[in-house]
């Protein structure tokens, strides 16, 4: 009687931690699995970037874009079918680079070209381990990942609608948009800085620069004049909509903290950057991290493993491992 006492609480006990749906993410996940899961990763996003820098901010935006419409479980990866407009093709894709697709299908491909590995590892995964490696590969911190994401097993362009921050947002805007996701403020704050890197088309801050609030000539009292007069010039009345400049005008292509330097000097490019250092609730923030960039790293990585966490799958039948990231299985 005592053994099946023992025994019974021991299944309960089990079930608890077994339930369908209930599993964690957690580190080495593929420890077994496909040992060198990280390694052969970070190789291929290496072998990326020294082909084209625009690997860098085009694959941690891929990362964000994919974790606040339906988790991060790589249905942004999904291409569009005759019968289904997917994720990718929604205009609030905000114009996603080509680069940071390709990264993750060139890391897949590099997985699965390991016997043990074929078909092991997840898109979803690669996504998360190659967002972490173009942030040290650009001077960033380096950090362990949280990994036993599934894929999803659905994409459409309607799942975008009203999920993505628009750069007009205001602190309040962002605050709410990022808790709906689990996200704090403070968590929301430090992802910001992957504006760090980057660029942006001159169409989402011209109402900053050209007659701003509707009013002939006027410029965003927000906006640092000598930087606005720069914005002008790169991005003049009527330019070519494919023309995109850096976000960070200063250390464009370093992943640092001078994105709040520049939010100090009102060069924040984006209404929701500047918002930032404007309202009295989050310019502490924005002033600690300017001055110590250990401590912004270090909320950095806080934040982006809780942005790994929003939305995850972690066992069937909720998804599953895709065979190829750009087509659901
Ligand atoms: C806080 C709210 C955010 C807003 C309103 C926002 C908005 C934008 C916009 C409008 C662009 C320019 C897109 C274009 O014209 O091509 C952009 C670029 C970018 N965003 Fe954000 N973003 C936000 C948060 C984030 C987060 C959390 C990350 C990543 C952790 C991120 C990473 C990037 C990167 C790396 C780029 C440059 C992309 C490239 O060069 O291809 N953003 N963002
Ligand atoms: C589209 O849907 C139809 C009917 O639902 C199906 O027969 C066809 O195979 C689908 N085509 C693709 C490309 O998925
Ligand atoms: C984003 O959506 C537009 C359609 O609104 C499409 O033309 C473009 O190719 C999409 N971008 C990517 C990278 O799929
Ligand atoms: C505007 O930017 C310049 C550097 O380009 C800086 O010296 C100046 O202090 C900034 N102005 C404001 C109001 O921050």
């Amino acid at each position: 009687m005592e053994k099946l006492i023992i025994l019974l609480l021991g299944v309960v006990n089990l079930s608890l931690f077994v339930q369908p749906g209930s599993a964690q993410l957690r580190q080495n996940f593929y420890a077994d699995i496909c040992p060198n899961v990280e390694s052969i990763v970070r190789n291929a996003v290496t072998q990326k970037f020294q082909q084209t820098t625009i690997t860098i901010p085009a694959t941690l935006r891929l990362f964000f874009h994919d974790c606040f419409v339906n988790g991060c479980d790589a249905s942004v990866m999904v291409a569009s079918t005759a019968n289904n407009t997917a994720e990718k093709d929604n205009p609030d894709n905000l114009s996603l680079a080509g680069d940071g697709f390709d990264t993750v299908i060139k890391a897949k491909a590099a997985v699965d070209a390991v016997p043990q590995c074929t078909n092991k590892v997840s898109c979803a995964d690669i996504l998360t381990m190659a967002a972490r490696d173009v942030v040290s590969l650009s001077g960033g911190p380096s950090y362990a990942v949280e990994l036993g994401r599934l894929d999803g097993l659905s994409s459409t362009a309607a799942s975008v609608n009203g999920k993505l921050p628009q750069p007009t947002f205001d602190l309040n805007q962002l605050t709410s948009i990022f808790a709906t996701n689990g996200i704090s403020q403070t968590d929301m704050i430090a992802l910001s800085a992957a504006h760090t890197v980057g660029f942006s088309h001159c169409n989402r801050f011209s109402n900053r620069i050209y007659d701003f609030g509707g009013q002939a000539g006027a410029i965003d009292p927000t906006l640092n004049r000598t930087y606005a007069a720069q914005l002008q010039s790169e991005c003049p009345r009527n330019v070519d909509p494919s023309v995109a400049i850096e976000l960070d005008p200063i250390t464009p292509g370093t992943f640092d903290n001078q994105y709040f330097r520049n939010l100090q000097l009102r060069m924040g490019l984006f209404t929701s950057d500047q918002t930032l250092a404007e309202d009295g609730i989050s310019r502490p923030t924005v002033d600690t991290w300017a001055a110590d960039s250990a401590a912004f790293s270090r909320a950095f990585v806080t934040a982006m493993t809780n942005l790994g966490r929003v939305g995850v799958k972690t066992s069937s039948p909720l998804g599953n491992i895709r065979r190829d990231c750009s087509v659901l299985n």
